[in-house]
């Protein structure tokens, strides 16, 4: 279809069958840049509809026609109406994504007729807050990019042994204590030197629910993870009655890597964990909880006089298969409060199908918890941990050991070639930011994107070839992180490989 659609000073919106949340959310995005006032008309020249009736959309999946003097936006669910909302924003100027007012720009969209529906029904980017504490002014910067690129989950890493930054009216000092880490350490997991300074730093209830609230507008679901029974050493120094060694006082951890000092398992770390975890399903509406559940080690296990009765009572083999129990009993509680636990799977073998497990380790661990019957989201470190560096040039930040260049994330950790039933348990695909060499805003924006951008791309469609869809977009796609002012890193050219943007297709 020829022709653009333009919008002006005269362009307004109509919104049917429950589709003002759609319209409120274009005006919003619109406004900073363009200056427009879409105001609400019953003719209005840009139709946003939703209609249950809708077949072949699903629940995110929106249909959008472009013409000279109308825009029609349609959807089954609300959800599909927010994505085709960010359509909008893309075919515009990347000048329309700017936070300041615009002159001189006209706002065209090129007419076309679009369905599109995503592949993926969990399209998510995994912040740690722990390590580092981010404000929660970025949380929601965060969010807006994460649905430009139509990810519609939130993963906020809230606890770890290094930071606890949920707050638990129950247990204040979670936050007062455990929130508080005197000193960081400098350079790589190894070193030994410290820069010396507290860091600090937690949200409040009424930050968390603004935020919750605020991504749901956007289609954004915020799942809340608290790590148990390990990575917990920020709850021991904060309650050391918590743990294995009665009377010791540990501090807030201040190296990274694996911590031996976990949860105990008597029945108050057990009604400890419940009482937390009402207060997170209390601020977090969100179907999912992550509860953890990564290395974790057994070591105080297996000299625990408490652990050992434990697993002598039980009938477990040895002390590590506490593990198993523990989260099997948290993961109980959280079905019968009508939500699903969620965790970080290494090996799922001990763990009741109902969890939906993240393997992180690699592909074949995803495979191995689909075929014991769990629904996976897939997150190996080697395509979506983006606190490796995007290259091997040693001017890229400090992180983990190895590379996570761009079109490994592209591959976004999706599956291929697993049998049909195997591949069906795959909710979908995430993208880490684990903070441990991220401090500021900056950083994570330097690190997500735009491999975020290329998960992104992956997880809406399968179909996207790296060379022949998504690396002649990327200069696109740079250009309007640009306009949005994130300190992405940009793609230098490489030998061999076609500059994007310049590749005739
Ligand atoms: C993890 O990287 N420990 C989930």
């Amino acid at each position: 279809m020829p022709g653009h659609f333009t919008f002006d000073s005269s362009t307004t919106v109509r919104a049917e069958g429950g589709a003002q949340g759609a319209a409120k959310l274009l005006r919003t995005l619109l406004a900073p840049a363009t200056g427009l006032p879409l105001p609400t008309s019953t003719t209005g020249t840009v139709v946003i509809v939703l209609d249950p009736y809708l077949r072949g959309l699903g629940t995110e999946g929106y249909g959008l026609t472009i013409a000279p003097n109308a825009v029609l936006l349609r959807a089954a669910r609300p959800a599909g109406l927010l994505n085709g909302v960010q359509t909008i924003r893309q075919l515009l100027p990347a000048e329309a994504l700017s936070p300041r007012p615009v002159a001189g720009v006209p706002w065209r969209m090129p007419c076309g007729q679009i369905t599109d529906v995503p592949r993926y029904r969990w399209r998510g980017a995994m912040l740690d807050v722990a390590r580092h504490f981010q404000p929660v002014s970025f949380l929601r910067r965060f969010t807006d990019l994460l649905a430009l690129h139509k990810m519609n989950t939130l993963h906020l890493h809230l606890t770890d042994d290094q930071g606890w930054r949920m707050p638990v009216s129950a247990y204040p000092r979670l936050t007062e204590v455990g929130g508080v880490r005197s000193r960081t350490l400098l350079g790589p997991a190894d070193s030994d030197q410290y820069d010396d300074t507290p860091h600090a730093g937690a949200y409040t209830a009424g930050q968390l629910r603004g935020l919750v609230a605020y991504a749901a507008e956007r289609g954004v679901t915020v799942v809340p993870e608290i790590e148990m029974p390990g990575h917990a050493r920020a709850a021991l120094a904060a309650y050391p009655e918590l743990g294995n060694v009665p009377g010791r006082q540990l501090d807030v951890w201040t190296r990274w890597g694996v911590c031996e000092n976990v949860l105990g398992v008597h029945d108050g770390v057990l009604e400890f964990c419940r009482t937390v975890l009402g207060e997170v399903m209390d601020v977090f509406p969100s179907p999912y909880v992550h509860i953890g559940g990564d290395e974790c080690p057994a070591t105080e296990w297996e000299s625990s006089p408490v652990a050992l009765r434990r697993t002598a009572e039980l009938g477990l083999a040895a002390p590590k298969a506490l593990h198993g129990w523990f989260l099997g009993r948290i993961g109980a509680f959280l079905l019968a409060a009508g939500r699903r636990p969620l965790c970080w799977a290494e090996d799922s073998g001990a763990l009741p199908p109902d969890f939906t497990v993240m393997p992180w380790r690699d592909t074949e661990h995803g495979l191995a918890a689909a075929r014991r019957g769990h629904d996976v989201v897939m997150a190996p470190y080697r395509s979506t941990y983006l606190d490796y560096p995007q290259s091997d040039d040693p001017g890229e930040p400090l992180g983990q050991q190895g590379v996570v260049d761009l079109p490994a994330a592209h591959r976004g950790g999706a599956p291929t070639g697993w049998e049909p039933e195997s591949a069906a348990r795959v909710l979908g695909t995430q993208g880490q930011l684990w903070s441990e060499f991220i401090r500021t805003p900056e950083e994570i924006e330097y690190l997500a994107f735009p491999r975020l951008a290329a998960l992104a791309d992956r997880a809406w469609n399968p179909a996207s070839e790296w060379s022949t869809d998504f690396l002649p977009a990327l200069r696109v796609h740079e250009t309007r992180l640009t306009a949005l002012g994130v300190a992405h890193r940009a793609t230098p050219p490489r030998r061999g490989v076609p500059v994007p943007g310049t590749t005739p297709h």
